[in-house]
């Protein structure tokens, strides 16, 4: 089966097996048949975080599950579950309508609610972390349910144990978000303020979509005009000390306070300053108007990608002493 509309970074691949898995039934069926249980499992969401090979060994599943719904509300938040399948943007523009806040700050950003714990996603100084209460997860082994508390998913900076000690084990089968009914507005980010007052948009939940959505379209490519994972590198957590020693040789350096002794920095400022804003390595290079982005120019496949990561990871180490890390899973 054909992946390559399948990724959002648009790369040439195809699955050696695939199937959709929409309800439980499903995935017991597949694990039914001794055949495909032995075969080597990918699970397949939105495609939007992903490094795909030409060819995917094994099988690949894409997670369809539908459905959301209220489950039950008290004095102080509604508890709001959706299907693993659901389309994320979809889902958060849905519960705004509801008139329930709290994932506004998450609005346009690609993928699906299944895929959104995996890296715990994040935009605008709110994380998926922040709002979900616990998730639903059904076993690659035998199928077997089981609940993640928030606790539990170990969630970090783009990062949760469904990126490491439990990765590759899991289909991620339904999300309960725990919105509170009083969801403070999270407008702190500088591009956001300004976008509210240059619109001059409500200070509401609805108003934070329509500014983060403005802000996201201006900077950040749309995976359907032109390939892209959004952001292709994790902004780079080193030791305050460091970033202070940086500081001295390159003024301009932005970074952030990220926890006591450590700093945090901006990744697209490294890549710009090492020149690869808006460059290319054959039919990839980042992103001209945000150069944490890496794009697909068309045809690209896994090498090229492999090519261009190494490229801007060597050139950034080799100016500033920093190593980027990639944030997509790659298969
Ligand atoms: N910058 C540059 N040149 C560039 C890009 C950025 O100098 O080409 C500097 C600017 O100073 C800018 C700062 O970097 O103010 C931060 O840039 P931006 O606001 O675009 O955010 P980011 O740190 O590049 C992160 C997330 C995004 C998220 C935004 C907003 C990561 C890896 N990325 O990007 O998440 O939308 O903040 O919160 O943490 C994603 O993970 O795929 C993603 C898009």
């Amino acid at each position: 089966a054909a992946l390559t509309s399948l990724n959002t970074l648009g790369l040439t691949a195809s699955a050696a097996r695939f199937a959709t898995v929409r309800e439980h039934a499903d995935l017991l069926q597949l694990l039914a048949d001794a055949t495909l249980r032995a075969q080597l499992w990918h699970v397949l969401g939105g495609g939007s975080n992903l490094v795909l090979p030409e060819r995917v060994e094994g099988l690949t599943v894409q997670v369809a599950v539908p459905g959301r719904r209220l489950l039950r509300e008290d004095d102080d938040a509604y508890y709001v579950a959706a299907g693993g399948g659901e389309n994320w943007h979809d889902f958060v523009q849905w519960t705004l309508a509801q008139g329930w806040g709290g994932l506004e700050n998450l609005s346009l950003i690609p993928g699906t609610v299944g895929a959104a714990p995996i890296q715990n996603i994040g935009a605008y100084g709110v994380e998926v972390k922040d709002r979900l209460f616990a998730l639903t997860a059904w076993s690659l082994q035998d199928g077997a349910p089981r609940v993640f508390s928030n606790a539990e998913c170990a969630f970090a900076y783009r990062d949760s144990i469904f990126k490491q000690a439990e990765a590759g084990r899991w289909l991620i089968a339904e999300v309960v978000f725990r919105l509170p009914k009083n969801a403070p507005l999270v407008t702190g980010y500088g591009d956001l303020q300004q976008e509210i007052a240059a619109q001059g948009l409500p200070l509401s939940h609805a108003g934070v979509a329509q500014a983060v959505m403005a802000v996201r379209r201006r900077k950040l490519p749309d995976p359907a005009q032109i390939g892209n994972a959004g952001s292709f590198f994790k902004n780079p957590i080193i030791a305050a000390s460091q970033r202070d020693a940086l500081l001295q040789q390159f003024p301009q350096l932005v970074s952030y306070p990220a926890g006591e002794g450590l700093a945090k920095l901006a990744a697209g400022w490294l890549i710009e300053q090492a020149g690869w804003k808006g460059r290319r390595l054959g039919p990839v290079g980042m992103y001209e108007k945000q150069a944490l982005v890496l794009v697909n120019h068309g045809g690209a496949a896994r090498a090229d990608v492999a090519a261009l990561t190494a490229a801007v990871q060597g050139d950034v180490a080799a100016r500033f002493g920093v190593q980027l890390e990639a944030e997509p899973v790659w298969w």
